[in-house]
Formats: C-alpha cells, structure tokens, sequence
C-alpha cells in the first residue's frame, strides 16, 4: 500500500506477525461498544477491520475522544498493535486475533445518523441508489465492484498479451445502428444540429479496421435510450473488439479464451470450445435465441400431426404459415384446474390467443377437449412426439412462428423455474450462429436487421439478397450466451461498398438516406477495406452473472432506476430558459 502520514496499514491486514508494531490506521467507525466502561472500536477500511481499545486506566485522553465518537466517523489513529487476550479471540475476522490501544485519535470527519442501516437487507433498493455513496460502503457492493475491476483488468491483460490495441473512440457522434433509440445532444454552434451518443462503437471500430489498426478492443460506455429492464441500463459498457483478417471461428476462438480468463478472475473454471447452436435449432429446442441449457424441457413439433388432423383452427393457423410447439411438464397430470387456468392465463399474457393441454392420466387414459379433433392413433402419436407418460401434462401453442417460440420459449422457463430444474452450479456456455440476417417487423411494416445493418450476409445468400427473398438471407453473426442470458454479440462484417449498399436498400433505406445517415462508412469501404470481423460482450452482465446477482445496477456504480432517473443526483434536471435558447431549444416546461 502508498504509506501517507495518516495511513500506513491497511486496517483487514493486520495479524500476530503485526504485534509491537508501531502504525497508523485510518478509516470509518463501523461500531462503538461500551463494555464496562472501556470503548471498543471497530475501524473499518476496504481492506476490512480492526479493533480498537480506550480503556480510562491506560490512554485516558483517547478515550475522552471516543466517547464522542459515532457510526461511520471517520477517524485515525496510531499505536501499537497488540495481541488480543486468547479468550477474546474473534473468529469472525482475519484480524481477529489483534487489535491497537491507540495513544493518539483524531477525529477527521463527523458523520450524520445515516439515513438507513447499512448491512439491513430490507432497505429498498430506492434509498439505496438515492445515497449511492453509503451504499458502496456496504461489503456486497465492495465485493461487486472489485470483481468487475478485476474482470476489467483480466480482459486487458488478455486482449494485450494477443496485441490488441486500446483505442478509444468518441461519445459525441452522428448515429449508431444497433437499433434502439438515441440519446440526441444539441448542438449550440450548429443551430438546430444534434450529436448522438454512441449505442455502440461498431462504426468506428471498423473505421479503425480500415485504418489499419488490425486487432483493436475497448472497454466501451454506450448508451441506449430504451425500456429498461433488470439486464438493460441506458448507459452501460461494452468490452468491444474487432479484428482484421478473420473469420467467424477466428472471433470464437479470441472471445472464447476471453472468456476462460474473465471467468478464472472470478475463479470459475470453464472449458472450450463451447456449443455452436444453430440459431433455427435453438429456437426449436429451446424456443430462444439465448437457450438456458440448465434443464430440460425441450419444445416438440406436432404440426405434422395435426395437419393430419380434424383439428381446424390450428390447422388454418399451420396452412397460414404459423408453427404449433409443445412441451412435456412430467408429473404435471396432477396440477389442479386453477392451476392451469393460471398457466394458461400466463400464456395469454406471453401473448397466446390460447394454450392446449393433455392430460395424461395415472390409469392410461388421455384427457382433452383437443382429442375430439383427433383419432386415436394421432393422440398416441402426438404422446410418442413428446414422449409423454402417464402422469405428465403436455401444452401447445400454434400461431406465428415469432409469437410461438416466445410463448413456449417463456413458458419454459417458467416451467425450469416452478419445477426447480435448474441447477445453479452449472456454467453453460455456448454460441448461437447463424443467424437471419433480417427479421421482419409488424410495427414497421418492413424487414429490419437482426444484428446491425454492417452484418455479412452469407455469400451464399447474396442472391437472396438481391432479389429481395430478405426472409431466407441468413448472416455471419454470432451471440455468445451464459446460462440464458445474452453476453456478448459480433459478426463478419460487409468489408464491400456494393453489398453494403444492397443492405441499406433492402432495409428500406433510400439511396439519399443511407448516404446521409452512413456515407462516410460506404465511402470508407472504397479505399482498401480488410476482411473484419467483431464482437461486443456486455460488461456489466457478465460481472453480474459472475457475482451472481439478478440485476446489473448491483455491480454498477451509480445506476439509473426503471425510470432511467440517478436517484442521488436527479438527473436528467432541467435546464434554464438560458441554456435552452443557447442551444435553439424550446421546452413545453417553460411555457
Ligand atoms: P449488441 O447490441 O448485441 O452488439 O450488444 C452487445 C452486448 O452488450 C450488452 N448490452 C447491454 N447491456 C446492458 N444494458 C443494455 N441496454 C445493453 N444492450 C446491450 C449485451 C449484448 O450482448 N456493436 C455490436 C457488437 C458487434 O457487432 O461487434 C453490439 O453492440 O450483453
Ligand atoms: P374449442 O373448440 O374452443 O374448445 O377449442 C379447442 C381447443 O383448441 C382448446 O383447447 C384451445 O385451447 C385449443 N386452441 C385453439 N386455438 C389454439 C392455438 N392457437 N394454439 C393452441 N391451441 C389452440
């Protein structure tokens, strides 16, 4: 440690090899006991804790200090390091076994009742992001950070020692096209011109790929102006690499070790390669793109039967394009009628128009208004696809294929959940590739990019491409997922102006468009452009996997809540009338 005149030892450090030392400590007052008269402190630092004695017998003045001195006080004091009397030996603490009867204490700085007990776990989550600052005293919210710190620290080492290059780039640009909403910055010298922050750096990191840079990382902040969740802030950060000459299997091999090195920071051990899912096989298993490979509980098809069926509105729904998929709950024969109106109303709320189900029950016998629809013989055929037994429930869904994979995808979890399938000691990794390239839009009438719109479509779908078959174009993109959670997320990128062009025009984006939003970047193309390829892992959701906690606002800082408020600081405030009209602004607040 930096040895200051008010500090020469870390409080957590200190043992017997300490005892007749001669040291100073400072820290905060976690508690003051009086015992008979004689004051115990326990001073607290980020190393840990320390025992403090004043004692009227033997350093009177330092215990007329003590007597004034409360929580979370700061304090420093010097003496001598001591051996505890065996029986006082505390187990609880590495420095258990030692404490200090100072000979001098200074008070440096007083401290108010704080607002909330700091180890209380019942204070809401509302009082702790609005005194942030008391929070990160606490020991889970050390924990969480030095993780990250050290998940930082390991992703550097990593990427250096494979010469990667830390360049950064900047906040204040045009626009980004990761899809979600812009956070816009006025421009006060260019009159009704806006900034956009980055939701990512992609553009410019394959700007540095045209630049020559070949192998570049950042630790990247992007921002994300959109509806936010456990595992979405709208500011959050990026490891974000790209590299030059390379393939898809090239990047997986980069994150991969990556991962391995991040993960042993944190002391988990994983080994590669891991899983490459097709993403149309991870959807049909598991009905996600970000499959939770824990448990069970696999989706079945049984469109094949039912076509053969009497079974009309599902028909129609199949003849129409849809999909119908199922899951087997076994033992789900007992739930009772509430029980699956309650799932069912679930389902609804996933948005199904509806939720089948057959009861297999105990004595062999089927239960269903769907077997009406159905012989006998598609019944046992439907029971052999799920490979149901007695006892077991199945459910299905048909509609589109979109809304049937998430109903069932989300049922599943909750089923995983419910059943306490899922064994938490697991660390599944795997990546989901071969993405669509496009995925069509109700909302916006028209095909969007799945990725961003710099993805590769694969060369053997080119003509697809450019005959507008937009459904059936798959791309070089990649998503690394951890135990159901989307980490990370990269691609091969389009390193030809020509094929980029046809991207924008398949997205619907005028020729004017694209070169108003992303000339520079089809330019850039023009003038000798490497094959390139990247990725993005989401910093804060791997240290959150990693410090096993739900929400990412535990291993950041300063959050923002659901409302995308700092609850300490009241960002976003208002702004004066002066500082609008300097930027050409009008606000309905100040009407
Ligand atoms: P993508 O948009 O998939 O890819 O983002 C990469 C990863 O960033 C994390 N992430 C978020 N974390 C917290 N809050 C958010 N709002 C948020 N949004 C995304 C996720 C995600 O997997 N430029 C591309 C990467 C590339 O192609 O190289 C990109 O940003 O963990
Ligand atoms: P009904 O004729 O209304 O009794 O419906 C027969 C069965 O079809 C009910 O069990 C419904 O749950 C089921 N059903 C109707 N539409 C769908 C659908 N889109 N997906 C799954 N099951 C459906």
């Amino acid at each position: 440690m930096i040895k200051t005149k008010m500090k020469d030892h870390n409080c957590g450090e200190l043992n017997l090899s300490n005892i007749n030392e001669e040291i100073t400590l400072s820290g905060w007052v976690s508690t003051v006991r009086d015992l008979g008269g004689i004051l115990f402190i326990e001073l607290r630092d980020r190393s840990g804790f320390f025992q403090l004695v004043a004692n009227p017998q033997i350093n009177p003045d330092v215990h007329k200090v003590f007597e004034k001195v409360r929580s979370e006080y700061v304090i420093t004091v010097r003496g001598k390091v001591t051996r505890r009397p065996e029986e006082t030996y505390n187990e609880k603490y590495a420095t258990g076994q030692v404490e200090m009867y100072p000979e001098f204490v200074e008070i440096l700085s007083e401290a108010k009742t704080l607002p909330f007990v700091l180890d209380d776990e019942n204070v809401s989550e509302d009082v702790r992001l609005k005194y942030r600052y008391l929070d990160i005293r606490r020991e889970k919210m050390l924990h969480n950070l030095t993780l990250r710190h050290k998940i930082c620290q390991a992703a550097r080492n990593y990427l250096n020692n494979l010469d990667f290059l830390e360049v950064e780039t900047p906040i204040l640009i045009k626009t980004t096209p990761e899809g979600a909403r812009d956070y816009l910055v006025p421009s006060r010298v260019q009159e009704g011109k806006f900034y956009a922050l980055p939701q990512s750096p992609q553009i410019f990191k394959q700007l540095l790929m045209v630049g020559g840079i070949e192998k570049y990382y950042q630790i990247a902040k992007c921002f994300r102006d959109e509806d936010l969740r456990a595992d979405r802030q709208p500011e959050f950060t990026q490891i974000d690499l790209e590299m030059s000459f390379v393939e898809q299997q090239d990047v997986i091999k980069v994150v991969e070790g990556l991962i391995v090195d991040t993960f042993k920071a944190a002391g988990v051990e994983v080994k590669p390669p891991f899983i490459q899912m097709p993403w149309q096989e991870a959807m049909d298993r598991f009905g996600s793109d970000k499959p939770d490979t824990r448990f069970g509980l696999e989706l079945f098809d049984i469109g094949d039967i039912i076509l053969q069926s009497e079974f009309q509105i599902v028909k129609n729904t199949l003849e129409n394009g849809g999909i119908v998929r199922g899951i087997r709950i076994p033992g789900g024969a007992k739930f009772s009628r509430k029980d699956i109106d309650d799932i069912t109303k679930l389902a609804v709320s996933f948005g199904a128009k509806a939720l089948a189900n057959i009861i297999y029950n105990e004595d062999g016998t089927a239960k269903s208004p769907v077997l009406k629809f159905v012989t006998e013989e598609q019944a046992k055929q439907i029971q052999d696809r799920a490979g149901a037994q007695a006892g077991d429930i199945i459910f299905f869904v048909a509609d589109k294929p979109k809304l049937v994979y998430d109903i069932m995808g989300r049922l599943r979890l909750y089923f995983g959940k419910r059943l306490n399938l899922i064994d938490e000691s697991k660390h599944n990794l795997l990546w989901v590739v071969d993405f669509p390239m496009f995925e069509w839009s109700d909302e916006e009438g028209r095909f969007m990019a799945m990725h961003h719109p710099f993805t590769s479509p694969c060369m053997e779908d080119l003509d697809k491409l450019k005959s507008g078959d937009l459904g059936n174009v798959k791309s070089i993109a990649y998503d690394i997922v951890y135990n159901g959670t989307e980490l990370g997320g990269g691609s091969v990128r389009i390193h030809s102006s020509d094929v980029q062009s046809a991207v924008f025009k398949a997205l619907g984006l005028t020729e004017e468009e694209a070169k108003e939003k992303f000339g520079f970047m089809v330019n850039a193309l023009q003038y000798g452009t490497p094959p390139h390829a990247g990725l993005a892992i989401g910093l804060d959701r791997l240290v959150a996997l990693l410090c096993r906690t739900e929400s990412i606002r535990d291993v950041i800082a300063f959050p923002k809540n659901s409302g995308a408020k700092d609850l300490m600081s009241d960002a976003p405030g208002e702004a004066s009338l002066q500082q609008l009209r300097e930027l050409h602004l009008k606000s309905t607040a100040h009407k």
